[in-house]
């Protein structure tokens, strides 16, 4: 076991991902960074350059990042959770408006709306894709609705064009959450190039990785502007201006800002990373495809499709996600993840229902009832190791022991 926390480390929704026997060296962890020599090198020369906050390094991911999705200003930011938070602070959210999104996402895409003191109005999903549903934006829509967040799940484009298309009418902000989708397109446009504000991932589990670490791209220079400076405590200058040698500035604040800002460390790996994503993504989406020749016809599986919903898309094939059907079955997801577990296969739940959690329950009443769709699959889904380091034997072991569990527990 070569992480120092692993329990720490990719257990947040990846579920017990790790929680088992760290010296059985035959256990596929749910996910394994791809880092190389390049990504060693450069790290290194951050750390002997003396500058290792953020610096040369961050801009120049942030330029990579611009070049890579067609967007004009990206601001690198140390979560995908800052850049949403930021994003909807930009849109001017405050307390008491509404903000949509959707159920089946992770627990950031929600909390930020809070932190904003604003509303969290879940809607529900498609069921083949798992995507926000835009019939179900619009019958939510109210006075008090400024902004919908949506959450290309999977890195599969949400219907952008009905999104834009609500939002223009009802005169709102649209903020897109690309935490899996760094590389989606849709309809040949590329995400982080579509909506206002578009937040991406680089945590230790996503496509590529910083460890840490996150972007916001904006396509309005004054926003930017506003992003960075709440990046960074809501100062007009940042660090690497300050010291620099075009003499010394005084900085004053403009709002009350947030310490949010990425740093050269992050940067030196999200700098290689990149230069690798193309790679990477062409690994996964073989093992996307050889998944579904392996699973489709086994009558208490349903993987989630991924296909493209339209011409000139690309999904980023960020997860593997299978579905249990429970009419076939006499065990619970719950049981048949622990069994696959065991056989010492890490695997993760994408995602539970954030309305039925306890603090949105508890706080807004949701119900078991409400969202359907989201509901159901809630209750049925478990995803299965995809990276690009996953050897032909892994991939063998992981289709055998599903099998098998699965074989073992159908009626
Ligand atoms: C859909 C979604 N949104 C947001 C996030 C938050 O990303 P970060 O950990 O970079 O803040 C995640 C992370 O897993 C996610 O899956």
């Amino acid at each position: 076991m070569d992480a120092p926390y692993p329990h720490n480390q990719l257990n947040r929704q990846d579920g017990n991902a790790l929680n088992m026997d760290s010296t059985n060296t035959k256990y596929i962890y749910f996910h394994r960074p791809c880092l190389g020599k390049e990504e060693e090198t450069e790290i290194i020369a951050a750390m002997r350059s003396g500058w290792i906050t953020t610096g040369e390094r961050t801009k120049k991911f942030e330029k990579k990042i611009c070049d890579f999705t067609g967007s004009p200003y990206a601001i690198g930011l140390n979560s995908c959770t800052a850049g949403l938070h930021l994003a909807l602070l930009c849109c001017g959210i405050k307390p008491g408006d509404e903000v949509i999104t959707s159920s089946i996402t992770f627990a950031s895409t929600a909390n930020v709306i809070i932190h904003c003191g604003a509303v969290p109005v879940f809607v529900d999903v498609d069921n083949d894709t798992l995507n926000i549903n835009p019939e179900e934006i619009q019958k939510h829509i109210t006075k008090k609705t400024k902004a919908i967040i949506a959450v290309h799940f999977l890195g599969q484009p949400c219907k952008m064009d009905e999104i834009s298309k609500i939002a223009q009418q009802h005169k709102i902000s649209v903020i897109e959450d690309a935490a899996h989708a760094l590389e989606t397109v849709y309809k040949g446009k590329k995400v982080g190039s579509i909506s206002g504000f578009t937040a991406f991932s680089f945590y230790a589990t996503k496509n590529i990785t910083t460890g840490e670490g996150g972007m916001l791209t904006v396509q309005d220079e004054a926003m930017a502007d506003k992003a960075r400076i709440m990046s960074l405590h809501g100062i007009s200058r940042d660090a690497w201006k300050r010291y620099s040698d075009s003499g010394y500035k005084h900085w004053d604040i403009l709002y009350p800002g947030f310490k949010y800002n990425m740093f050269d460390l992050q940067a030196a790996l999200g700098i290689h990373q990149l230069n690798k994503i193309e790679s990477f993504w062409i690994k996964r989406k073989s093992f996307v495809e050889k998944y579904n020749q392996e699973f489709m016809d086994i009558p208490a599986l349903e993987p989630v499709p991924q296909n493209l919903q339209n011409e000139n898309d690309k999904n980023a094939y960020h997860l593997y996600v299978l579905r249990i059907r429970p009419k076939y079955l006499k065990s619970s997801r719950d049981e048949i993840m622990n069994m696959i577990q065991q056989s010492g296969i890490g695997l993760g739940v994408h995602f539970r229902a954030v309305h039925l959690m306890h603090y949105y329950a508890s706080t807004y009443g949701y119900e078991k009832g409400l969202l359907p769709v989201a509901e159901d699959n809630s209750d049925r889904v478990f995803s299965i190791p995809l990276y690009p380091s996953l050897t032909d034997d892994n991939f063998g072991y992981i289709v055998d022991t599903v099998k098998k569990v699965i074989k073992s527990v159908t009626k």
